[in-house]
């Protein structure tokens, strides 16, 4: 199996890619619409809702930035570094306005709600600025610029879902798809900019979150991942709104997350649901027995610590202490076994962090062994209180250090995590063909592990049992069992 490794070159595969380039429609459109996005699943998500509402404004979209007659940037403000990478694009896309300058040039997303007008005076080849919560008003913004005003509305809203837009899902596998459910986040932590980007919490009307979930099966998605930055608090009044709908489902007065799971669990036992994000200090016990109680949820959950020190977490205005998380993680392998796959994002280097709290975070890893993690290093954002009141007082080489220390065990945990899996049996709902090979397919066992194996004749979007034989640190190699 080593061999087989090596010959068709199964490396780590990323979970999720950090840009995405919206995909190509022909409908016959005067306009051809180009969109990049980068940062998180919900600003991917957005770029469909963006696509969808100028759709019916005589756009089509492209793939190539070079019939492009506008250009978005769907932004992220999460890291300085994603700044730069936005900002360097946006002197690329310059050098192609020079050429073309009828090209319309437009940021979206969070770096556009959090730099403002700022950013029409910072670059000035951008026509239009457009935050989070102002894509119903692209049109006009649209013709604005057509007039040769410069286009600015970043106005954040209390109540806006996008509910009713059916978003374009042109870079679609046609097996899962995102779902979003609510929008925005209360939680002040110290050193996030998202709640100054995507403004108040609110969660979607889940009428229409069931109905969406209704439509990708019929339409044969076979998985949908409900969307939040803390899905836990997803919460909608069943007193106020769509009460005869809710009481037949037997809910009279708060849809929480657990019922939410629940109505989108119930449309198919063959469509998978998976969530994310969850937050430590909000995933009740009830969601977890909604999880055990439904074949087709995931059990997979992702439960950023972001630190192992109940004193740098207080810092960080997380809401809870190391010991409160892994309380949480013991209730979750109570309820959901240890096959439950767990995942962690982490930020070293914050605020006054130690080198004996750094050691925390590490033995807060080999406590809980997570699948795999996402891990950072601290980087300021302006105008966050972290920012505010205190100095980023750890040398860029320690927080560096800090981090490939993390990683490395988290490589080797992934590892461990990885080989309990070989010689059993998985459930994989196919997705697609594997990026290394033709001739296997691609999809992922319930615990959100990438597993790969021979073809056959399977296709995309069946259910498969494929024996696991191999691993590599991301990966599971295996074959059908028939
Ligand atoms: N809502 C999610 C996270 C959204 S941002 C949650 O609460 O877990 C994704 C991740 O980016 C965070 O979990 C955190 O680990 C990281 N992150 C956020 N702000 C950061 C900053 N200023 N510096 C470094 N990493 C950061
Ligand atoms: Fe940022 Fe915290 Fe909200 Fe996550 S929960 S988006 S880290 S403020
Ligand atoms: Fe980035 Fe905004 Fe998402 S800051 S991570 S795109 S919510």
């Amino acid at each position: 199996m080593q061999d087989l490794i090596s010959d068709i070159g199964f490396v780590e595969e990323k979970e999720a890619a950090s840009i995405q380039v919206l995909g190509d429609q022909n409908t016959g459109k005067a306009r051809k619409l180009y969109i990049e996005s980068y940062g998180c699943q919900m600003n991917f998500a957005d770029s469909e809702i963006v696509a969808s509402i100028l759709q019916k404004e005589g756009f089509d979209t492209t793939s190539n930035i070079a019939e492009a007659d506008l250009v978005f940037l769907n932004t992220c403000s999460i890291r300085d570094k994603a700044e730069q990478t936005v900002r360097h694009r946006l002197t690329q896309i310059n050098g192609l306005k020079k050429k073309k300058p009828e090209l319309m040039v437009g940021v979206l997303g969070c770096m556009a709600e959090r730099l403002k007008t700022k950013l029409l005076e910072e670059e000035k080849m951008v026509d239009l600025v457009a935050g989070p919560d102002a894509y119903r008003d692209l049109p006009g913004l649209i013709n604005q610029a057509d007039e040769g005003e410069k286009a600015v509305n970043t106005f954040l809203s209390r109540e806006e879902t996008y509910a009713d837009v059916a978003p374009v899902r042109l870079n679609s596998n046609g097996v899962t798809a995102f779902i979003s459910i609510m929008r925005g986040c209360d939680n002040m932590c110290t050193f996030c900019v998202v709640p100054f980007t995507r403004g108040r919490e609110r969660s979607r009307d889940p009428q229409s979150i069931v109905r969406e979930a209704q439509e990708l099966f019929d339409q044969g998605y076979r998985e949908v991942t409900l969307l939040g930055q803390n899905v836990d608090s997803y919460k909608w009044s069943a007193e106020e709104n769509n009460k005869a709908w809710l009481e037949k489902k037997g809910i009279t007065s708060v849809v929480t997350f657990a019922h939410l799971l629940e109505m989108v669990a119930q449309v198919s036992p063959w469509l998978r649901v998976r969530f994310s994000t969850s937050h430590p200090k909000d995933i009740t016990d009830d969601v977890l027995y909604t999880m055990a109680r439904y074949e087709n949820i995931c059990k997979y959950i992702h439960l950023p610590v972001q630190s192992g020190n109940s004193r740098l977490l207080e810092l960080m205005n997380r809401g809870y202490t190391r010991e409160w998380y892994l309380g949480k993680v013991e209730k979750i392998r109570e309820v959901l076994g240890d096959d439950c796959g767990l995942s962690s994002d982490m930020i070293t280097g914050f605020c006054t962090e130690t080198e004996d709290e750094h050691q925390d975070t590490l033995t807060l890893m080999d406590a809980v062994v997570f699948d795999f993690s996402y891990m950072f290093y601290y980087s300021e954002r302006p105008g966050t209180l972290a920012a505010k009141k205190w100095a980023d007082d750890v040398p860029e080489e320690t927080k560096k250090r800090r981090l490939s220390e993390i990683i490395k065990k988290q490589n080797e945990h992934s590892r461990l995590r990885n080989q309990r899996d070989v010689g059993r049996v998985h459930r994989v709902l196919i997705e697609g063909e594997s990026k290394r090979s033709a001739d296997y397919w691609q999809g992922r066992n319930s615990a959100n592990k990438v597993v790969v194996f021979p073809k056959e004749s399977f296709r995309k979007g069946d259910y498969v049992n494929v024996r696991v034989d191999d691993c590599t640190g991301a990966t599971l190699i295996g074959q059908a069992v028939h």
